[in-house]
């Protein structure tokens, strides 16, 4: 039996898929796949019965493709699909592991570079002394802040790299105007990472998104940012033990060649809601998802 997918539905079309990513369901049903709605912003919002009430009923297992779905979110999404029928192949359990930093970060040390945390709510402010405290451990060197999900890399110089950490000074505008900029949408808490250098195309960092499924590295895409990396080929196999480990079904690898010629996961993903570079096979990924 080919999976069904969920994807969101189109806000101002309602029975249609959201047009980023229409040509992908099109790609899951004409594989044979059946193609479920759901409605992204009254799941975010909080109404989860809202969101799946045009999801047919009894579909069983079923994967989900879309925008990111904050994890409790996620987790109020498998309730009431269950309550309809449908299970998502990826628990809620697995999924946090994968979307969020702190729950894989441990699983990629020594792969990934290093990195440390505290929770937030959103619009806290932290102290210098509370991130003076944070960085030590990262101690000497640059870094970057992101929360527990998304950076401001378009945001670089004012509220992402950090150029030295043990400027307490710098350390603090930095974060704190992260934290501003990130508003209600900070999730989960701030994270600091120690700065490596990547090799770069014409100043953009030349990642490769490595798609996972069931630990097997079975598609290879320019990372959704860049303008290629097609052609660069990273090496895996220290990655592949890591992704076994985390024992999550669908998950993406962002890969960056760092200027020692090492191959290093800078981000770990949900496979569910990684974005597909507009170049990519639209084809192979629906198969992936559809199954044999
Ligand atoms: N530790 C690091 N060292 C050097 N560059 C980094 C580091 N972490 C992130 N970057 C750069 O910042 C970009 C955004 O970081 P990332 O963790 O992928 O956040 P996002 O979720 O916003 O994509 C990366 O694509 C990479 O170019
Ligand atoms: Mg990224």
């Amino acid at each position: 039996m080919p999976t069904p997918v969920l994807y969101c539905r189109d806000a101002l079309n309602p029975r249609r898929v959201d047009e980023h990513f229409a040509l992908e369901a099109g790609e899951v049903r004409a594989l044979g796949g059946a193609v479920g709605l759901i409605d992204h912003d009254a799941l975010l919002q909080g109404d989860a019965q809202l969101a799946v009430a045009h999801v047919p009923a009894g579909l069983g297992n079923v994967w989900y493709r879309g925008w990111m779905i904050p994890s409790d979110r996620y987790a109020a999404l498998a309730e009431a699909l269950r309550r309809r029928g449908a299970e998502l192949i990826v628990t809620p359990e697995q999924y946090r592991t994968a979307h969020e930093l702190p729950g894989w970060h441990a699983t990629f040390a020594g792969i990934t570079p290093a990195s440390v945390w505290r929770p937030t709510t959103p619009g806290e402010m932290p102290t210098s002394d509370d991130l003076a405290a944070l960085a030590e451990p990262l101690l000497p060197g640059a870094g970057i802040v992101k929360d527990y999900v998304k950076s401001r890399k378009h945001d670089w110089e004012q509220a992402c790299f950090i150029p030295d950490l043990a400027d307490t000074v710098q350390l603090t505008r930095v974060v704190q105007r992260f934290v501003e900029l990130q508003e209600e949408f900070l999730t989960g808490g701030i994270v600091l990472r120690a700065f490596e250098t990547f090799s770069r195309l014409e100043s953009v960092a030349a990642e490769v998104r490595v798609w996972w499924l069931d630990g097997e590295p079975r598609l290879l895409t320019p990372h959704p940012d860049g303008p290629f990396g097609r052609g660069l080929v990273p090496d895996l196999d220290h990655v592949a033990p890591a992704v076994r480990r985390l024992a999550c079904r669908f998950v993406t690898t962002d890969m960056a060649l760092r200027s020692d010629g090492a191959w290093r996961v800078v981000e770990v993903g949900d496979g569910q809601v990684s974005d597909l570079h507009q170049s990519s096979s639209q084809g192979e990924l629906a198969a992936l998802l559809v199954g044999p």
